[in-house]
């Protein structure tokens, strides 16, 4: 795959396997906890959404229902990978001693989840390297599931990207001027100045901008030729390992700016070209900062 900018963030090793394990039954499992989770979260509606706390801001909140879907997806994990370890957004990091870790978010899109919008989605991906580390980690296998459409997109390092199935390979790219980019926005109030701004530069030399409201269905909409591009700045390994590598291994580059690889700093996906197009305009725009 290719996971761009500087640091020692590989690609699996080219075998189809990893810590011994054929990514293939890796995949497998990431599917397959993918959808129970997801069969959780169908189960209880969208009428009895209970906010259980929140984090950052008082806009940052966690549902009754990520905690349920966490804990299940970590026992399901534990019982079949007992050596493997764990990073969850809601209950954090447990490490293993396999050199494989679950990168799990139970609900991305929590606030869509929140209002009853179908744009939310379960996110399980196993990554070698140290996860809790930006650039110190790569994907090896990932799932992204909504549970209200059903549209899972899958990934596996060297055996391509599919959406339910179906092969994915990413088409050239338009122009930056032509492209339609998705962003999202963090959670605080000086983050969300900063990413304004930065917005306000960018909005008339593009297309359009989107947001949706999930960065891993993002991600995945630029796999599958619904969105040229993707930018974010502030995003977490959970939000974007299953889908950085289902950008990938569909023919497209995820990578950071400022030399940097994709994390919290900054992440930018698209075709090849548009990428270091739009890495340059956020460059200059110091999209980094704040
Ligand atoms: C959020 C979503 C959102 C993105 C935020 C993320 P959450 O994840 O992916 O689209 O803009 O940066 O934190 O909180 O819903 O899991
Ligand atoms: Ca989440």
């Amino acid at each position: 795959m290719r996971f761009l900018g500087n640091g020692p963030v590989a690609c699996g090793s080219g075998s189809g396997t990893a810590a011994g394990v054929p990514v293939a039954t890796l995949l497998a499992l990431a599917e397959r906890v993918a959808r129970r989770a997801g069969n959780l979260i169908r189960s209880r509606g969208t009428a009895t959404v209970h906010v259980a706390d929140t984090k950052t801001s008082p806009t940052d909140v966690v549902t009754e229902m990520d905690r349920a879907v966490e804990a299940l997806i970590r026992s399901e994990i534990g019982e079949e990978r007992p050596e493997d370890g764990l990073l969850g957004e809601e209950s954090g990091f447990v490490p293993g001693d396999s050199g494989l870790t679950w990168v799990i978010d139970p609900i991305d899109g929590t606030v869509n989840y929140l209002y009853g919008l179908p744009y939310h989605a379960v996110n399980v991906a196993v990554v070698e390297g140290n996860p809790p580390t930006p650039g110190e980690w790569a994907p090896l296998a990932g799932c992204v599931h909504n549970p209200v459409t059903g549209q899972t997109w899958t990934a596996g390092v060297g055996a391509g990207a599919r959406l339910d199935g179906a092969r994915l390979r990413m088409a050239a790219p338009p122009a930056l001027s032509m492209a339609l980019v998705g962003t999202g926005f963090g959670y605080t109030t000086d983050r969300r100045r900063s990413q304004a701004e930065t917005l306000r530069s960018l909005l008339p030399e593009v297309r359009d901008i989107r947001r949706f409201g999930a960065a891993s269905l993002d991600l995945c909409k630029v796999a599958s030729g619904q969105l040229d591009a993707f930018y974010e700045r502030g995003l977490n390994p959970w939000d974007m390992a299953a889908a950085a590598l289902v950008v990938a291994e569909a023919g497209g580059e995820v990578s950071g700016i400022d030399g940097q690889p994709p994390h919290e700093h900054m992440l930018v996906a698209a075709a090849p070209g548009l990428r270091v197009d739009l890495v340059e305009r956020l460059e200059a725009l110091n999209a980094g900062r704040g």
